[in-house]
């Protein structure tokens, strides 16, 4: 397969959705988001698969859905979960499968669009500003050690992200 394609990794919150599809948008790419499709074929939202199925079964999702984009993935910008590169097969995979952009964002950022959220099952604890800062300080090193591309996205709009990008 040949490496036409655009991927997001990052924190949870950082716009990997938004920038996604205004960037598929503008270049005429299709868009896909790893999160809504796992949640398509498991017929479940992802708070209710970690409940009763476990954060393992989600994971081995994520692995098994890159293993068939390696394949398939052609002219797409995909957005993926959060904690996709967690796993050292899904780094290679990600970065076999496209080009990839790591939007980083700042721990209070993050807290900020994330503190009333109830959608991320990681967050749903007493101090997920303590969460956010464990969990940034494990993975930061990851994403970037992960990515082709790191973009600071700071208070930067949608469009002046995806124009940077571009
Ligand atoms: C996760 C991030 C979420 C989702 C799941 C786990 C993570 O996706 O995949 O809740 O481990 O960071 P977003 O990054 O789209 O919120």
């Amino acid at each position: 397969m040949k490496k036409n394609n655009i991927i997001l990794i990052g924190f949870m919150g950082t716009g990997k959705s938004s920038v996604g599809t205004c960037l598929a948008n503008t270049l005429s790419m299709k868009f896909m988001d790893t999160d809504n499709e796992i949640e398509k074929r498991s017929q479940m939202t992802i708070s209710e698969m970690f409940k009763s199925k476990g954060e393992e079964v989600f994971r081995l999702m994520e692995t098994n859905l890159l293993r068939e984009y390696q394949e398939t993935l052609n002219q797409t910008v995909l957005s993926t979960g959060g904690g996709m590169p967690l796993r050292a097969e899904n780094v290679s995979l990600l970065r076999e499968i496209g080009f990839v952009i790591f939007l980083k964002t700042s721990k209070e950022v993050t807290y900020q669009r994330l503190k009333n959220d109830t959608t991320r099952p990681l967050l749903q604890c007493e101090d997920p500003l303590g969460a956010i800062e464990q969990m940034l300080k494990i993975r930061v090193p990851i994403y970037e050690a992960c990515a082709d591309m790191v973009l600071e996205t700071k208070d930067r709009s949608i469009d002046r992200i995806v124009q940077e990008i571009i």
